[in-house]
């Protein structure tokens, strides 16, 4: 399993720095419209040591992408509820040679993107409702991530919010964790080492 942190609750960047320096597999950044979701979170440059892994919180999907492309992002992933046609989102994302992630919030099934599973990198269940860090884990998530295992498809499990040393034991199945306040509100390097031994044993 590998960790994608998120510096949503960083204000500084000698500390996005720091995390990046870490022992993390990639950058999770979350891009937020005021729209979408209550809040607004923009990033216009990033320590792209580490992959990127971008999370548009957004409505207008089009217009984030071109704006978020020259960033040289690894993932793009967009929301299922933001958007109306699905599979002109994912090929436009392709076209920039960008891996294309769909994400769902805690209330939309899994049942209903299992039409775009085939076209997909990754899948990114949301285990909190999309808009702010530190919020509780959503028990709801266990079982949705269960079923996108049992597609078996061509896809990474991504899961998002709440995760912490306890919860990350639940959602064993995924293959990538974000994981955001968990590990910015103590000493980076020592939280990312007790996410790990939650992961190897
Ligand atoms: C929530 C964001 C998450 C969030 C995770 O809308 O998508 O990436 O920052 O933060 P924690 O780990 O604090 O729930
Ligand atoms: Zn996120």
């Amino acid at each position: 399993m590998k960790i994608s942190a998120s510096f949503l609750t960083i204000d500084n960047i000698e500390n996005v720095n720091k995390l990046v320096n870490c022992d993390i597999d990639y950058l999770h950044l979350d891009i937020m419209d005021g729209v979408f979701v209550n809040n607004k979170n923009e990033v216009l440059s990033v320590n792209n040591k580490k992959p990127l892994d971008i999370h548009l919180m957004v409505n207008d999907v089009y217009g984030y992408i071109d704006k978020y492309k020259s960033l040289n992002p690894l993932f793009i992933t967009f929301h299922y509820e933001a958007v109306t046609d699905v599979i002109e989102v994912i090929n436009y994302i392709r076209k920039f040679n960008i891996k294309v992630g769909l994400s769902i919030k805690p209330s939309t099934k899994v049942e209903e993107i299992i039409p775009y599973l085939p076209y997909l990198d990754l899948v990114l269940v949301m285990s909190v409702e999309p808009g702010q860090g530190g919020q509780p884990f959503i028990m709801d998530t266990v079982d949705k991530i269960k079923k996108l295992k049992e597609l078996k498809g061509n896809y990474l499990i991504e899961v998002d919010g709440g995760i912490n040393d306890n919860t990350i034991k639940l959602v064993n199945d995924a293959d990538i964790v974000v994981v955001g306040s968990y590990i910015t509100s103590g000493d980076y390097e020592e939280r990312i080492r007790n996410l790990k031994e939650k992961i190897y044993g």
